[in-house]
Formats: C-alpha cells, sequence, structure tokens
C-alpha cells in the first residue's frame, strides 16, 4: 500500500469507527456486528502502526489507551470552576428564588432543572472541533490534564463534525462508573481476592488519575455534558446550549426540563426523588439554573458559587429496621464478611434484607447488639450500608456482636494477617465454599466457559463427593451426571460436550480459570503472550515474573507460591492431562517489513506513543528481536522516559547504541 492510500483508508477506517461508536454508546444502535467492528479497530491499529505520522487526532484507537503519564500537568482554567450553593429543603429552594426575582428586578424569567450526577466534574476543550484538553476540577483555578484518560471514554466525540462549532469552546460535565460497571469491577476484583472498592464516585476519581490509560480504558468511564462555555457559541438560553450539545454528538442525560416556576421546579424534585434510582448512575441531588444566559449574566457569582444557580441535595435516605443477625460468608479466597440480616424494609427503590458490615472492625466500631434498631443507608455504595444504632429504641436485654473465631463453614480457626480488616479461613482445601468457589470461577464465561453448568450442578457435584477441584470435571461420566436431581440423558449429554468444548479455550482463559490470587482475565492475558507455555510459567522465576507486563512483586509473588504448592502442581498436571490448552496460540504478528533487519533491542522506560507491549509487537513486525538483558552483542538500546542510570551506564560502556522513540520511528519508517 502506497503512503497516499494508506492515508485514505486510515481517513475511512477513522470516519467509520468513531461513527460506529456515536450509535453504539450514544443511541444504543449497532449497524455491524462485534467482530466487524474488531475488524475496522485491528486493521486501523495496523495501519497506525505502519505509518505513526498518518495517524488523526480523533484516532477512535486512542480509545483503547496506551500512554503512560508520570506526573500530570497542571492547567489553568479559562473560566474558574465553582462549586454550587447547596439547599435541603422547599424553604430554602424559595428563599434563593426570592433572591433570584429581586436580583432580576421584577423580569420574567425560567429554570432549567437538572440531575446532579455524583461524579468527578471535568472540562474539555475543543480547538477547530477537535477535543484538545481535557482538565479535572482541581482546586477550581488550576486542575490537571487528564486528556489521554479521558480521551478513552467511548460515548465522548473526539472530533465534532457539524457547521456551526465555534472554533474554540469548552463544555463542562460529570465522569461517572455507570453503577452495573461499578457492580462488576467489585465483582471482578472480589473473584481474584483484591479488596473491593468503596464507593462508584471515589472510583471513578481514582481511575481519571491512574498513570495507565489502558487501565482507564477497560474501567468503561462515562460522561454526561451540562455546561457549554466560550465567546462564540450563539446561544441565548442554557435550554438552547444543552440541545446544541445533544445535536454536536455530546452525551446529555435526558432527565432535563425546563421550569416556569418555582412550583414546577419542586414538582421536579419531587418526581426525580424516587424515580432516580432506576437511572444508571448516581445522583444526588438537583441542580436549578436560571435559563436565560443575559439573566445569569447579570445575576453574577459570589466568590465560591453562581447567584444564578443552585443544588438541592437529596437527603441520603436512611432508615431504621431490626438487626435480627449477624451472617458470616466465605469467599472464594477464604475471605470471610459478616452480614447483617435485617427485617426486610423499602429503601431508595428496593428491599433491602441484608447490608454489609465489611469487617470485625466495622461492628466494633458500631457497637452492634443483637436485636438493635440499625440505620440502613443507601449512599453511593449500590449494597447498602449500616450507618449507626437507634440507641433510643435499645432494649436492655440486647446482647453484643462477637465476631466469630472459627469458620461457620468448616470449623477452622480464622486467621487475620498483620495490617489486614479481614478475617480468613486458612483451609483453602477442604472449605466447602472455598472448594466450589475455586470450580466456579474456574468454569465463568472469561475461564473455561461452560455454561452447561451451574452454581447448583457445582454444589451438587461437591455434595455427592464428584468434584472438589476443577480437574475432576473432566472425569465425569454420564452415570455420574445422571444422579443428579432432574438430569436426564440430554441434559447430561449437554454437560459433558460442554465440558469436553471446554478443552479448546485458548491458554490464558486455563491461565485464568486454575484462580491464581491476584491474577486476572488481563494479567492471566499478558502472562500467556509472554511466557507462552505453562511449563516455562511454571519454571520462571520471581525477578524473570517481574519482567512480564502488569506484574509487579504482588503477583509475582504469588505466581511464584502458586507453583510450590504439590496440590496446585498435582491439578495443572491433570488439567495437562485431560487435553487444556497449555500453550499461547496467540499469533505473532505479521511482519509488516524487515527493515529492522534481525537488529536487536532492549526497551526501557516509559514512551509516548506506545505502550511497552506494542512496541515489542512494533519492532517484531519489522523484523526486529527484543531481548530482556543488555549485553556486548545488542544493537540498539530503545530509551523512554524515566530510564534507570545504570542501564544507560552499562550500554555506553558496551558501546550499545542508545536510541530515542523518536529516532526509532525513524527507523521503522525506513
Ligand atoms: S452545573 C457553576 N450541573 O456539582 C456551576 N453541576 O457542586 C456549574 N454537578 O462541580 C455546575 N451535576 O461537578 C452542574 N447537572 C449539573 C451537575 C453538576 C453534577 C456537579 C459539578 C459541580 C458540582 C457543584
Amino acid at each position: 500500500m502506497t503512503s497516499a492510500e494508506a492515508k485514505t483508508r486510515i481517513q475511512q477506517l477513522t470516519d467509520q469507527i468513531n461513527h460506529h461508536n456515536d450509535l453504539y454508546y450514544n443511541k444504543s444502535k449497532t449497524e455491524i456486528s462485534d467482530f466487524e467492528f474488531d475488524q475496522l479497530l485491528e486493521e486501523l491499529i495496523k495501519l497506525e502502526s505502519e505509518h505513526p505520522a498518518l495517524r488523526l487526532a480523533d484516532s477512535p484507537t486512542q480509545r483503547v489507551g496506551g500512554t503512560i503519564t508520570k506526573e500530570f500537568a497542571s492547567v489553568i482554567h479559562q473560566y474558574p470552576m465553582l462549586s454550587l450553593g447547596n439547599t435541603y429543603s422547599a424553604e430554602e429552594l424559595t428563599d434563593f428564588d426570592g433572591r433570584v426575582a429581586k436580583g432580576l428586578d421584577g423580569d420574567a424569567y425560567k429554570y432549567f432543572c437538572e440531575l446532579k450526577f455524583d461524579g468527578v466534574s471535568i472540562s474539555l476543550i475543543y480547538e477547530n472541533g477537535l477535543l484538545t484538553k481535557a482538565v479535572t476540577r482541581g482546586d477550581g483555578v488550576r486542575g490537571d490534564d487528564v486528556t489521554t484518560n479521558i480521551k478513552t471514554i467511548r460515548s465522548l466525540p473526539l472530533r465534532i463534525k457539524a457547521n456551526d462549532v465555534p472554533t474554540r469552546f469548552e463544555v463542562r460535565g460529570e465522569v461517572f462508573l455507570p453503577k452495573e460497571v461499578f457492580k462488576q469491577l467489585n465483582k471482578d476484583r472480589e473473584d481474584i481476592g483484591e479488596e473491593t472498592y468503596a464507593n462508584a464516585r471515589n472510583t471513578a476519581s481514582g481511575t481519571v488519575k491512574m498513570q495507565d490509560s489502558t487501565e482507564v480504558a477497560k474501567r468503561k468511564l462515562d460522561c454526561y455534558l451540562y455546561y457549554l462555555l466560550g465567546e462564540e457559541n450563539e446561544v441565548e438560553t442554557h435550554s438552547e446550549a444543552i440541545n446544541k450539545l445533544e445535536r454536536w454528538g455530546f452525551k446529555v442525560s435526558p432527565t432535563y426540563k425546563k421550569c416556569n416556576t418555582i412550583q414546577e421546579v419542586l414538582d421536579y424534585i419531587h418526581t426525580w426523588e424516587k424515580k432516580r434510582h432506576e437511572l444508571p448512575l448516581e445522583t444526588d441531588g438537583v441542580v436549578i439554573k436560571v435559563n436565560s444566559l443575559e439573566q445569569q449574566e447579570r445575576l453574577g457569582f459570589t466568590a465560591k458559587s453562581p447567584r444564578w444557580a443552585i443544588a438541592y441535595k437529596y437527603k441520603a435516605e436512611s432508615i431504621s429496621t431490626e438487626l435480627k443477625g449477624i451472617t458470616y460468608q466465605v469467599g472464594r479466597t477464604g475471605a470471610v464478611t459478616p452480614v447483617a440480616e435485617l427485617e426486610p424494609v423499602f429503601l431508595a427503590g428496593t428491599t433491602v434484607k441484608r447490608a454489609s458490615l465489611h469487617n470485625a472492625n466495622e461492628i466494633s466500631r458500631l457497637d452492634l447488639h443483637l436485636g438493635d434498631y440499625v440505620f440502613v443507608e443507601k449512599g453511593g455504595e449500590i449494597i447498602p450500608k449500616v450507618t449507626g444504632v437507634d440507641l433510643a429504641k435499645r432494649k436492655s436485654s440486647v446482647k453484643k456482636v462477637t465476631y466469630i473465631t472459627r469458620c461457620p463453614e468448616c470449623d477452622t480457626e480464622l486467621i487475620r494477617k498483620e495490617g489486614e480488616a479481614n478475617h480468613y479461613c486458612p483451609n483453602e482445601k477442604g472449605c466447602p465454599p472455598q472448594i466450589k468457589g475455586k470450580v466456579e470461577h474456574f468454569i465463568q464465561r472469561k475461564a473455561m466457559d461452560i455454561d452447561s453448568l451451574g452454581e447448583q450442578t457445582i454444589r451438587q457435584l461437591f455434595e455427592l463427593g464428584l468434584v472438589k477441584t476443577p480437574a475432576d470435571l473432566y472425569d465425569l461420566t454420564k452415570e455420574n451426571l445422571l444422579k443428579l436431581d432432574k438430569v436426564k440423558e440430554k441434559s447430561a449429554q449437554n454437560m459433558l460436550d460442554g465440558i469436553a468444548a471446554s478443552k479448546a479455550q485458548p491458554f490464558e482463559s486455563v491461565l485464568f480459570g486454575i484462580g491464581i490470587r491476584y491474577v486476572g482475565k488481563t494479567v492471566a492475558e499478558k502472562l500467556a503472550k509472554h511466557f507462552k507455555t505453562m511449563d516455562n510459567l511454571r519454571q520462571a522465576s520471581y525477578e524473570a515474573l517481574l519482567e512480564a507486563p502488569e506484574v509487579g512483586e504482588k503477583i509475582a509473588q504469588s505466581v511464584v507460591e502458586y507453583f510450590k504448592d504439590a496440590d496446585a502442581m498435582r491439578e495443572v498436571e491433570r488439567l495437562g492431562k485431560a487435553g487444556l490448552q497449555f500453550e499461547s496460540n496467540q499469533k505473532e504478528p505479521e511482519l509488516v517489513s524487515s527493515v529492522l533487519g534481525d537488529k536487536s533491542f532492549v526497551i526501557s522506560g516509559v514512551f509516548q506513543n506506545y505502550e511497552r507491549d506494542q512496541l515489542k509487537d512494533v519492532i517484531v513486525a519489522h523484523g526486529g528481536k527484543v531481548l530482556s538483558s543488555i549485553s556486548g552483542k545488542l544493537d540498539y538500546l530503545l530509551a523512554g522516559d524515566n530510564m534507570g542510570p545504570a542501564k544507560r551506564e552499562k550500554a555506553e560502556k558496551l558501546g550499545v547504541k542508545i536510541i530515542s522513540e523518536s529516532e526509532f520511528e525513524g527507523m521503522i519508517k525506513g
């Protein structure tokens, strides 16, 4: 393909993919299958890696991340990012309305109501239609440049194609993690033995500031926009601005309403008080804005907030109910979680029967007694939370809750590691929920994907003594399965077929499925790609593991410990004998050129345009080799930012040529 052809094709692919992205994430529509979409994206990634200079500013490949930021640059806001005054009652709101009326000298005015989204505020700058900067609120005057992270948000247009786009404008909104995404994120973390996040807002805030934008891309942040600023917007009211944002392809929550009177505002507040719980994100109030921009200007600002807008905050819904008892759940990793069993009550859209108590510290902090009336609240936490005890209702006969010392499932003495809040049941190989949990983890979709087996089947197979470890699944016979409740010939065959088909699942799925602590799906993929076979991984030293992408000390330690365990080794051997994939079939990147003509590279440091992994692929794709240590035979040390001085010294001493990222790009452009 000539450079001119590549340019045309890159343009076409960029437009097409951006169009499908917008359809899917903003309009919930699809015109092509996921497979077709992935193919387009893959083609674009490949073309861009061959012609890095032709990548367009609105390239959708930025959505997958690939940039590491060690320190975010500080940016001064053109218009300070102020906060809003808060009100908690109809009276306070009426006072606000009075101040607005007075400030406008009796002129008529209207309001525009929106929900108050509970996320992280962001300011976006567009120049000539392109998203050029995304800045956090910071202290209101100066924030952090988080552009590369924000560009991973799929619903956000990277380029605006409309004929009335000003040369420069700013738009503000709220970045959030949808409730469902947050729930799944916590489920995944629990699954690999990581502590769960407390609430969606803080997690969104942490995500926006992550150093690795590839990680940000995986978190599936979303963003609602609600404020257009700039000198050339040609709108007279806030509602026109909102319509404009919608037309330009921004995601605007459809929950807004124009209100003619403060009574209509109160009705809006009332309507959304309950209904807001059905929305895909957390909201904590309503924002009321004077609709006319000219009137907004007349009303102006105090030092801290606009006089033309105010937030009405819903009270965190709290209800008191009886604490019937405490149960203790044991997870796959042995972590014990205390759960409050409550007299069922209706709260914020659902009936609440149970609430997490997190750990023993929380129980002591609350000074819980059985039979207490406890306050239950639903904040940004999704799972309701016990916030306190209604002491006025405490009876004298109540008994203080004492934390269990033995596992409720297998009676083993619990342990609590220094510095950890959770108790653990150490009986990893004999504790039923831990055993069943491991098999359930193994059959899940991201692992061996055996959907003909479910939680109930696993439970029965365990109770009948037929399955104690994942490898036992591959020894099951039809006779075994016919012993299960309601299982007839056909479903037994189905299960066997599902088990047999799982043998084709790729190595990375097997690696995730065997359940090494802290090895989630992404890490399993990286390990599979780096070590290629189970044998290589098994033999890898702690130091060798640390060289693999995304592997830090905690994971390296965990992998080493896993393979030191004789039972785990036996299990892995049985799985191998059963015919599971123990070798990576991730294909080597196709040879794009041979300009690097067998030259060898060591990669060190952090790069502007590539993740380290990608860089390896590019080198191989152009006929080069990647080595892990510097020796006299090495041709090039490819040095990024923050490379250690020792490496540079060694390379210099051995006469190895040190090249920069841009020099390297020059080499592959030929
Ligand atoms: S308008 C000059 N509208 O609430 C004020 N803010 O307490 C412009 N927020 O920093 C803000 N939903 O992060 C506005 N519909 C909405 C909002 C909203 C949430 C946040 C925003 C702001 C904070 C103010």
